[in-house]
């Protein structure tokens, strides 16, 4: 079944008698901070390739996709069918299976740098092991990372992830800013903040606290700090602090790995020591993992009695995700890497284009299959042009709005992204709301500068 979406894009009534339900055990209804919900969530059906079906019977094409892990969209055929056939044999054991060598393989055979690596459940666990990874074998404590930039709930990596105006401190020495009520002092003490695209300053920060800094943990193109493409001389101005100073240079790939057949630090030319990976390497199930160069990794090696960092996992490479992921992994090849990245340069320069014709206040920043839209006339450098006013948010709120009105699902940040069973008339559905927006919304725009 598939129902026009409602014009002003509100949830309908059966996903409003679903969360009437869930606020009663739920905190706030929902069980992810991420949940988008205006003010009612949408409760899902189910999906079907590119779109998703909501309890209202109403159908939407899917721009987030679980927050990118589903580069092929929903119920995926190689997926399903590889879960099935598992599904009969066990769903997890203590015992290791051969599905985890298979996807280990995979993985390290297509991301230059990936030696070795070791499956956990999430992306925040693949980030937090390569930290500790990165501390081990350092033995130094603290990290430097980029100020906007998300990581995952490990605490150290949360610091600074939601620096705004009033705290984020001097362009030149960015302030440590706690993500939450009661976070430690001393975390706050082994974070050093930087700033994206600022090489100058990463070199100098770097250097300065390079006898206490075990990482730089670095996403190439941080979604939340602006999805903005990272400067060449500062990716060499941090990779050169860092090897100058023994500091080991992790990539997190969780959301990135997607931009390329080798991931996101290939692709921008950087030589990460570790990587931590997630989402799409699930094919749609839980999973995460810390890899990286074979010296680096022994770390873990508890072959030979207690390794330098011990790390398990109840379900860590449980057969599911592992044959998910490799059925996901096997069918993104560069063929499909090639034609998804054709449909977001076209989506971007469309996107753009619209903006330009209108003189409207929007500029599109994004790679491969990943957009996102600024309510501003300049694209950003960095998280601190990128971040929004509440007047800029109240506009991409209302976008948001008005494409679930129109059958689109644009995450409220409206950082989207494109999955394989999109097509050409998929971007053009994409653009022509967004131009029907243009026209008909310039109340809600206008304003901004
Ligand atoms: C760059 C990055 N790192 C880490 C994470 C955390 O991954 P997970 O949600 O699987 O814990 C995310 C999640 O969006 C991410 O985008």
């Amino acid at each position: 079944m598939s129902g026009a979406p409602q014009a002003g894009g509100a949830a309908g009534a059966r996903s409003r008698d679903a969360y009437a339900r869930a606020r009663q055990v739920l905190p706030g209804g929902t069980t992810r901070v991420t949940v988008e919900r205006d003010p009612v969530p949408r409760y899902v059906s189910h999906g079907a390739g590119a779109w998703l079906h909501d309890l209202d019977g109403r159908r939407y094409l899917d721009l987030n996709n679980n927050y990118t892990a589903l580069i092929h969209g929903h119920a995926f055929a190689p997926v399903t069918e590889a879960l099935q056939r598992q599904l009969r044999d066990g769903t997890a054991f203590a015992n290791p299976t051969e599905h985890e060598i298979a996807l280990a393989e995979l993985l390290c055979g297509r991301v230059p740098g990936l030696d070795r690596l070791r499956f956990c459940n999430s992306g925040t666990e693949a980030v937090l092991f390569a930290v500790k990874a990165a501390r081990a074998f350092t033995g130094r404590p603290a990290i430097a990372k980029v100020e906007g930039a998300y990581h995952g709930a490990y605490d150290w990596v949360e610091v600074s992830q939601a620096s705004e105006p009033g705290t984020w401190g001097p362009a030149e020495a960015p302030s440590a800013v706690p993500y939450y009520r009661g976070m430690p002092e001393a975390v706050l003490g082994d974070v050093v903040t930087l700033r994206f695209n600022d090489a100058e300053g990463a070199a100098r920060l770097i250097g300065a606290h390079a006898d206490r800094l075990a990482a730089v943990v670095l996403d190439p193109m941080p979604s939340r700090a602006g999805l903005v493409a990272p400067e060449p001389d500062f990716l060499a101005a941090v990779e050169a602090a860092a090897r100058r100073h023994g500091i080991l240079l992790i990539s997190d790939e969780v959301l990135n790995l997607r931009q390329g057949h080798g991931g996101a630090a290939a692709r921008y030319g950087l030589q990460a020591d570790l990587f931590a990976l997630a989402k799409i390497i699930g094919g749609g199930l839980p999973i995460g993992a810390v890899g990286g160069r074979a010296e680096v990794m022994r770390v873990f090696d508890s072959s030979s009695g207690r390794p330098a960092l011990p790390q398990g996992g109840t379900f860590a490479a449980n057969p599911l995700s592992m044959v998910a992921g490799r059925a996901a992994m096997q069918a993104l090849d560069q063929a499909a890497l090639q034609r998804l990245e054709g449909l977001g340069d076209d989506l971007r320069r469309r996107l753009a284009a619209a903006s330009m014709a209108r003189q409207a206040p929007f500029t599109i920043t994004g790679a491969a299959s990943l957009f996102r839209i600024h309510p501003k006339r300049r694209p950003p450098r960095e998280h601190r042009d990128a971040h929004c006013s509440p007047a800029e948010m109240a506009v991409l709120a209302e976008l948001s709005r008005f494409c679930a009105g129109h059958g689109i699902l644009l995450p409220r940040g409206t950082s989207g992204c494109l999955s394989t069973p999109m097509g050409p008339a998929e971007v053009d559905l994409v653009v022509q709301v967004f131009e029907r927006f243009l026209e008909e919304r310039a109340d809600c725009y206008m304003e901004l500068p």
